[in-house]
Formats: structure tokens, sequence, C-alpha cells
């Protein structure tokens, strides 16, 4: 068997969690494989929404198998708030979650260090959300970082003191006060004490070798779905930089943060807004700065499921969109949130970029640069609402207008259209 892939093809918050939820039924295992707390998964069904930052989002399903590859950091106090809001649905995650070993641990001094280094930034600062996600994987490259793995060493105390010490130390360096800040509303000794609480609960989960495990089951005939988390213009290498995560979201960090071989990623499926959002810094080219980007804000409530804050709004980009797609080798187009551009007359898409008389439908390398401007098709809108009910050939015509289009300029097909944030507001094409 192959391991499918469901990933963010814009700045995160495409609607994987929802993708994934809806998917599930299919698979017999759903691994995470990378970031942490930073991603907010939302998944809405039967009136109920649950937001999960750590946990896979195939979880709502109990006879599927979850789990928490080595590529993903945990925090364990905000993975057991997720575990109680599960608890208090009456889901038992502990029976269907598994953790790898090899992940990596975010400790109350990385998110001290995070908070720190953003400080210290200034105007440039990243818009982190401040989970501690940027120190824990520069502790784990700089290979000084504690993993799951390690809990149950006799030693743990030890290093954990020594490596929170080090931290304390660089946070001398920067002055920050670090006394005075309060991580999810907790000073940094109250918070170290329900997160090390939460270490010793996170005993009660089962710790597997998650390469071998996913590998069996591949061996063994069972589907894999991996979910990634954040999206493809915030990964490390190919995202805005520096305004970027700190892991690789694209396909290849399935393969790192799973363990699992090249040959074994099946097909990809890439899921995107039929707009545009970003929330926190850097650049975002269609960015809309007037009462169009504040109309999609209201209609899709684009406010961040993670800390809350306004996302910024804007037209669909297709050379990002098809930037995305070459680098994760996607084969199937998930297009999300077509609903919110319901209120719309006409809909912008940005085709190519100009610099100085010259276009170009590549991203460029400096996507801040003000000198580059995005050059637009204009679409009639459907201005209408739109039934999930009813299937693809019964919705407007300039709808299904807008999803050819979609199509032919990224030469792949749009299956499945979400246009609605519950479950059963998903309209499959093709078979799917
Ligand atoms: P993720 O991080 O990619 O899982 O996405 P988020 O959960 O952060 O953000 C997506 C938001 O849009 C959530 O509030 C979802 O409930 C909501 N959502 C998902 N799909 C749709 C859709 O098709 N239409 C609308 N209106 N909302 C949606
Ligand atoms: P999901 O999985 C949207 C953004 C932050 C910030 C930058 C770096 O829900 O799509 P970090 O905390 O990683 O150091 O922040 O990345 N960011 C996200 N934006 N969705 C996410 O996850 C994000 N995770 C991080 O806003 O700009
Ligand atoms: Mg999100």
């Amino acid at each position: 068997m192959k391991v499918d892939v469901i990933l963010g093809l814009q700045w995160g918050d495409e609607g994987k969690g929802k993708i994934v939820d809806v998917f599930a039924p299919r698979y017999d295992v759903i691994a995470r494989f990378q970031g942490g707390p930073n991603a907010g998964h939302t998944i809405e069904f039967d009136g109920k929404k649950f937001i999960l930052h750590t946990i896979p989002s195939g979880i709502f399903h109990p006879e599927k198998q979850n789990v928490i590859g080595n590529g993903v950091i945990i925090d364990p106090y905000i993975l057991f708030k997720e575990v109680d809001s599960l608890h208090a649905a009456s889901l038992k995650p502990e029976k269907n979650l598994l953790v790898s070993r090899r992940a990596h641990l975010i400790l109350p001094s990385h998110r001290l260090l995070d908070a720190a280094y953003e400080v210290s930034k200034g105007k440039e600062k990243i818009g982190s959300t401040l989970k501690g996600i940027g120190p824990a994987y520069t502790d784990k490259y700089g290979r000084t970082g504690l993993r799951v793995g390690n809990l149950t060493d006799p030693g743990f105390n030890g290093c954990y003191s020594r490596l929170k010490e080090r931290h304390l130390e660089i946070i001398h360096q920067y002055q920050f006060d670090f006394v005075n800040y309060l991580i999810d509303g907790l000073p940094f000794d109250e918070y170290e004490e329900v997160w090390l609480d939460a270490v010793k609960r996170l005993k009660e989960f089962r710790f597997i070798d998650s390469e071998y495990y996913l590998n069996e089951c591949i061996a063994g005939g069972k589907s894999v779905l991996a979910e990634g988390a954040q999206g493809t213009l915030l990964d490390i290498d190919f995202g805005s930089f520096p305004f970027v995560t700190s892991s690789n979201t694209i396909t290849a960090g399935t393969c790192a943060g799973l363990g699992i071989a090249p040959h074994r990623i099946g097909t990809v499926y890439g899921v995107f807004k039929a707009y545009v959002t970003r929330v926190g810094g850097g650049p975002f080219p269609t960015e809309l700065h007037n009462e169009q980007g504040d109309l999609l804000r209201k209609a899709g409530h684009e406010f961040g499921s993670t800390t809350g804050r306004p996302r910024r709004c804007g037209w669909l980009d297709l050379p990002a969109l098809n930037y995305a797609i070459m680098l994760n080798g996607v084969n199937r187009l998930i297009m999300m949130k077509a609903d919110v551009l319901n209120v719309l007359e006409s809909i912008q898409v940005c085709t190519s970029y100009e610099r100085e008389g010259i276009l170009s439908d590549k991203l460029p390398f400096d996507l801040g640069d003000e000198t580059l401007h995005p050059v637009f098709d204009t679409l009639p809108g459907w201005n209408t609402s739109l039934d999930d009910g009813v299937g693809f050939e019964a919705l407007p015509e300039n709808f299904r207008a807008y999803t050819t289009y979609i199509e032919k300029a990224t030469g792949l097909p749009v299956e499945i259209i979400s246009l609605g944030p519950d479950r059963t507001q998903t309209v499959f094409r093709k078979g799917d």
C-alpha cells in the first residue's frame, strides 16, 4: 500500500483538518508528520466544533489509528488540553492515538525563547504563534533537544533542567523580562508546573517506534493517510523566508517526518482556499487592503484557530498555487471555502507577476519586493448561495466556470469542493 498525503498549498488554514476528517473513513491509519501546536485544525460535525493542534484529525473515528509522527514537536500541556476537550465529548484518544518516541518536546523555556526572539525583531517580527516552534526545532537541529522517548529515561529530569538553564541564559542575554511574561495566561513557574504534570500524563499514551509501525502497516496492506500542517508557502525551504515556520510542510516532509520512503508516497491531495489568507507577518502580493478584504474576512470567519488573530485576505494567486503543486507533486486538488465568494459580483485571480515591464508566471524569490506587481484576470462572480447537496453540475454556471478556470491554469482536476465547515458540506466529483 502507498501513503496518501493531504497538505496545504497556501499559507496554512486551508481547511486540511476538515478534509482529513472527511477522508479518514477510507484509511486505516492517519499520521501527522510535522509542525506542532502552531497548527489549528478545525473539524465540525453534528453541530459540534473541535480545534486540534497536535492530535491528527482522524481521531473522531475511534476505529482508526492515529499517529503523532517523529517529525512533529509536542507540547504535552497543549496536547492534554486537546485530550481533555475530546474526553468532554466522550471520546477516548488514549485508545487510538500512538506517539512516536522520536518526536521532540517543546519545553516551557522554548516558549520564552520564541517570545524573546520575536520581541527582539521589533517591526520585523515573524508573527509566530509563540508556541515555541522555532526554538524547539532549533534544538532538534542543534542536537540538544529532548524527545518523547527520553521521558522514561532515569536521567530525564537532569537533562530537562540543563536544557532549561541554557535557554534561560540566552533569554537573559536578550534582556527579555520573562518574569512578567505569561504563557497561556500563566507565569513561567506555574506554566512549568502544569507542563510537568502533563509530561507525567503523556506516559499514559503508547509510545512507539512509529517508523517501524507505519512501514509494517504498509507491508501488511493497511492504508495510511499523512496529514500536513501549515502550508507550502510557510515551508522552511520554499516558503516566504524568513516569514515561515521551522519545518518542511511539503510532501518531502512526509518522508522525513514519518520514516516513509519516497516511492511509498501515493496520491497527494493539495488543499487550497478559493481565495488566499495569511496570518502573521510577511509578503502577500494579492492581499486586499480594502473593504473587499474585510468582506472576505467576515464571510469566511477568517480569524486564527490557534491565536484568534484576524487573517489577512486576498485573491487567489496562480503562480503561488502552481509553485506549490510542483513542489508537492500534487495529483488532485481540493478547493475550500468557495462559498465565501458568494457575496462577490466579480472575482480576481493573479495570473502572473510583472516587474519592470517583464511578466513571469513563476513565484519570485523576493516576493516582498515593492517593484513586483501581481497581474489579475477578472472573472464574473456567481453572487448567490451554493447548495452543497445538488452535485457539481447543478451548481451555478459562473461557479463551475471558476472551477474549470483553475483546473485549466493548474492542469489538475479539482476533485473535491468544500462549501461549508461541516463534514457534510462537501461536493465530490469524478467518483471520489
Ligand atoms: P486548517 O488549519 O487547514 O485545518 O484550517 P483551519 O481549521 O485553521 O481553518 C479553516 C476554517 O474554515 C475553519 O474555521 C473551518 O471550520 C472553516 N471551513 C473549512 N472548510 C470550509 C468551507 O468550505 N467553507 C467555509 N465557509 N468554512 C470552511
Ligand atoms: P495550520 O496547520 C496558518 C504562521 C504564523 C507565523 C509563521 C511562523 O493551522 O494551517 P510559528 O508559530 O510556526 O513560528 O509561526 O507561520 N503559522 C500558521 N499560519 N496556519 C498554521 O497552521 C500556521 N502555523 C504557523 O502565523 O506567521
Ligand atoms: Mg489552521
